[in-house]
C-alpha cells in the first residue's frame, strides 16, 4: 500500500510513522509513505498556499492552484483510488471504514489548515472527507496520522499476531474484553480463575461475556442492532 500525504507541515508527520506498528510496516516494505510538501507548488515565491476568503471574515483558505497543480503532479506519478480531505464536518472515521480504506493500493490525504481549502477542490477533486472525531484539531496532519494508523496496522504483515486486530474493540461491533498479565496476585488484586485454568474455550467464552458487559456499560449504541 502507498499513502501520499500533502500538507503544509510535514515535519509535524515525521514522528508519527517513525515507531512502532508504522515503523515496521515500513521497514517491510508493506506501507510506503509520502509526505509532500505544499509549498513545493506555492503560487509565489514567498511560498503563498493560501489567502483571504471571499465575502469577508477571519481567517485564510488554502487556494485552489497550489493544492490542485500538487495533487495532479502526485496522480500523475500514480494514480490513486481515493483522494481523501480531512477535516471535522466529514464522515467519522470507524473501524468498518478503516477496514475498507485497508483494502485500497494507494490513496493520497490532503490536510487542511486555517480556514480550510477551498470548495472547489472538495467538489472537483475529493473522493472521500474524513473526521476523527466531533472536535476541531488545528490542522488535518494529527487526524491523518490517526486515519494511517488505524489502516496501516490493518496491513497483513503488520502485526505480528495475525489474528490481534481481529479481536480489536469494534471489529465485531463489541468492545475489547478486560485483559490482564503477571503476577495473578497484585496488592491482592487477582485475576480471574478462569483465565489461570487453561480451558480455552471457557476463556473464549468469559471473553465474549466481558466483552458483551463492557459494551453494555460503556457503549450502548453498538448493541443497538
Ligand atoms: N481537521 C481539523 N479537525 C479535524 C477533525 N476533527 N477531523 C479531521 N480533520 C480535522
Amino acid at each position: 500500500m502507498k499513502i501520499d500525504i500533502l500538507t503544509v507541515l510535514p515535519g509535524l508527520l515525521e514522528s508519527p510513522f517513525a515507531h512502532s506498528m508504522l515503523k515496521r510496516a515500513r521497514d517491510r516494505n508493506l506501507l510506503e509513505i509520502g509526505v509532500h510538501n505544499l509549498r513545493d507548488w506555492a503560487i509565489n515565491s514567498h511560498g503563498q498556499v493560501d489567502d483571504y476568503q471571499y465575502g469577508g471574515g477571519a481567517g485564510m483558505v488554502m487556494m485552489c492552484e497550489p493544492l490542485a497543480n500538487a495533487i495532479e503532479a502526485l496522480a500523475a506519478r500514480n494514480p490513486f483510488d481515493e483522494i481523501i480531505f480531512m477535516t471535522p464536518d466529514g464522515e467519522k472515521l470507524t473501524q468498518k471504514m478503516a477496514n475498507q480504506l485497508s483494502l485500497k493500493n494507494h490513496f493520497l490525504i490532503v490536510c487542511g489548515h486555517y480556514k480550510g481549502i477551498d470548495q472547489r477542490i472538495r467538489e472537483n477533486f475529493v473522493t472521500k472527507e474524513i473526521s476523527v472525531g466531533d472536535y476541531v484539531l488545528s490542522g488535518g496532519e494529527l487526524a491523518a496520522a490517526i486515519l494511517v494508523d488505524a489502516i496501516g496496522r490493518l496491513i497483513p504483515g503488520v502485526l505480528n499476531n495475525e489474528t490481534s486486530a481481529l479481536s480489536d474493540s469494534f471489529q465485531d461491533d463489541l468492545l475489547a474484553p478486560a485483559v490482564y498479565t503477571r503476577p495473578a496476585n497484585f496488592r491482592g488484586w487477582t485475576v480471574p480463575e478462569v483465565l489461570l485454568g487453561g480451558d480455552p474455550q471457557k476463556v473464549e467464552e468469559w471473553r465474549h461475556e466481558s466483552s458483551l458487559q463492557r459494551t453494555r456499560d460503556r457503549r450502548p449504541d453498538l448493541l443497538k442492532d
